[in-house]
C-alpha cells in the first residue's frame, strides 16, 4: 500500500476508530494473522465475548482477570487486544513500554461509560475515609481514583481483604455491588452504573425456557439484575460459568451472559446443550455491541499496520496501575491462577 493510501486510512481511523481499508476477500485471514504474530512477536488476547473466529485465532482466551494476568506474564513485544477499550487500557497500564493494539478504538463499554471520572471524584469526596474498590470495567482515569480493582472472578476475595472497620465505595456496577453485599455481608456504598448487556434479560422468556427445558440448569453472570440472579442455580464470572458447565453433571444449561461464551462451553463439553438466555427484545441471544465491533478483518489490519494503538498519559499509567497491581497481588495470594 502506498504511503498516501495509508495516510488517508489513518485519517479515517481518527473518525471511525478503526483502519477502514478493503481486505482481499480471498485472503486466508487465519494464516495471515498467524504469520503476523511471528513476524512482529505479537500475542493476541481475546475475551470470551469475542466472535468465535477471533477466539479460535487467539493465543489466550479468558475473562477479565485471566487477561490481565496474561498481559503481565507475556514476553511478546506487541499485545493485540481482541476485547474492549478498558481491557486494552489495563494491558497498556501493565506494559507501558509495549505496543498495545485494539482493532477498533470505539469498542467501548456501557458500564465504564456509566461512571464519568469527574462525577465520581465528587461522589468520592462525600466518603473521605472509605476505600474505593472499582470493577476493572472502568476507564483508566477512574482507576486513578481507585484503591483496588476487582473483576467478577475475584470481587468477593478483594472485598474480604479490606479490614472490617473500613467503609467501602464500590463502582461502577450496582448489580455486581448488590450481589457482593449479599455474599460478604458488607455495607457497600454503590455507584449507580450497569452493563447494558446484562440488564436486559427477560424474566418471562427465561421462565418459558425453563418450563420447556426442566432439566436445564440456569446460570448467570453477577452483572445481571437481582431478580435474574435470585433464580440462578449458579452465579459466576465468565471463566467460573465455563468451569461450572464442564464440571456439573447436567447436560443442559440456560446461560445468562453475553452469548460469545457459548463457543468455549460447546468446545469444552461437546455432548451438552447450551441455550442463551433471551433478552427483553426480539433477539434470541444477547450480544455486546462493543465487543462485537471487533472482526477478523479489523484484527488483521490492526496487526499489519500496528494501528490503532492504545496510548495513555504517563500520569494516568503511574497513578492508575497501583489499583491493578494491588488486585493482582491479592488474587495471587488467594491462589487465582490463569
Ligand atoms: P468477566 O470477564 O470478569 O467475566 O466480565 C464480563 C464482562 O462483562 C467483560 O466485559
Ligand atoms: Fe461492557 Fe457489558 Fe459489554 Fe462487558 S458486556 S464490555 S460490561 S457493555
Amino acid at each position: 500500500m502506498s504511503n498516501s493510501a495509508l495516510a488517508t486510512a489513518t485519517e479515517k481511523l481518527n473518525r471511525k476508530g478503526f483502519l477502514d481499508l478493503e481486505v482481499d476477500p480471498t485472503l486466508d485471514l487465519v494464516a495471515e494473522i498467524e504469520k503476523l504474530k511471528k513476524e512482529k512477536n505479537a500475542i493476541v488476547l481475546a475475551h470470551y465475548y469475542q466472535e468465535s473466529e477471533i477466539q479460535d485465532v487467539a493465543d489466550y482466551i479468558g475473562d477479565s482477570l485471566g487477561l490481565s494476568q496474561k498481559a503481565v506474564s507475556t514476553d511478546a513485544e506487541v499485545i493485540v487486544f481482541a476485547g474492549v477499550h478498558f481491557m486494552a487500557e489495563t494491558a497498556k497500564m501493565l506494559n507501558p513500554h509495549k505496543k498495545v493494539l485494539l482493532p477498533d478504538l470505539k469498542a467501548g463499554c456501557s458500564l465504564a461509560d456509566s461512571c464519568p471520572p469527574h462525577l465520581f471524584k465528587k461522589f468520592k469526596e462525600k466518603y473521605p475515609d472509605h476505600v474505593v474498590v472499582s470493577y476493572i470495567n472502568c476507564t483508566a482515569e477512574l482507576k486513578t481514583l481507585t484503591d483496588v480493582c476487582c473483576t467478577s472472578s475475584n470481587a468477593e476475595v478483594i472485598i474480604n481483604s479490606i479490614p472490617k472497620d473500613k467503609g467501602i465505595i464500590f463502582a461502577p456496577d450496582k448489580n455486581l455491588g448488590a450481589w457482593l453485599q449479599k455474599k460478604t455481608g458488607r455495607d457497600l456504598v454503590l455507584w449507580n452504573g450497569a452493563c447494558m448487556v446484562h440488564e436486559i434479560f427477560s424474566n418471562e422468556k427465561i421462565t418459558k425456557l425453563q418450563v420447556s427445558n426442566p432439566d436445564a440448569k440456569f446460570i448467570a453472570h453477577p452483572e445481571c439484575e437481582e431478580h435474574i440472579l435470585d433464580r440462578a442455580d449458579f452465579i459466576g464470572s465468565t471463566s467460573q460459568l465455563l468451569r461450572y458447565t464442564k464440571e456439573n453433571e447436567s447436560k443442559k444449561f440456560i446461560v445468562a451472559t453475553e452469548s460469545g461464551i457459548l463457543h468455549q462451553m460447546e468446545l469444552a463439553s461437546p455432548g451438552k446443550i447450551f441455550i442463551p438466555a433471551p433478552p427483553n427484545n426480539t433477539c434470541a441471544c444477547n450480544d455486546c455491541p462493543h465487543m462485537k465491533r471487533n472482526t477478523m478483518e479489523k484484527l488483521y489490519l490492526s496487526m499489519k499496520y500496528e494501528l490503532p494503538e492504545v496510548v495513555l498519559e504517563d500520569w494516568v499509567i503511574k497513578k492508575g496501575v497501583a489499583s491493578i497491581d494491588r488486585m493482582l497481588e491479592v488474587s495471587a495470594k488467594a491462589g487465582f491462577k490463569m
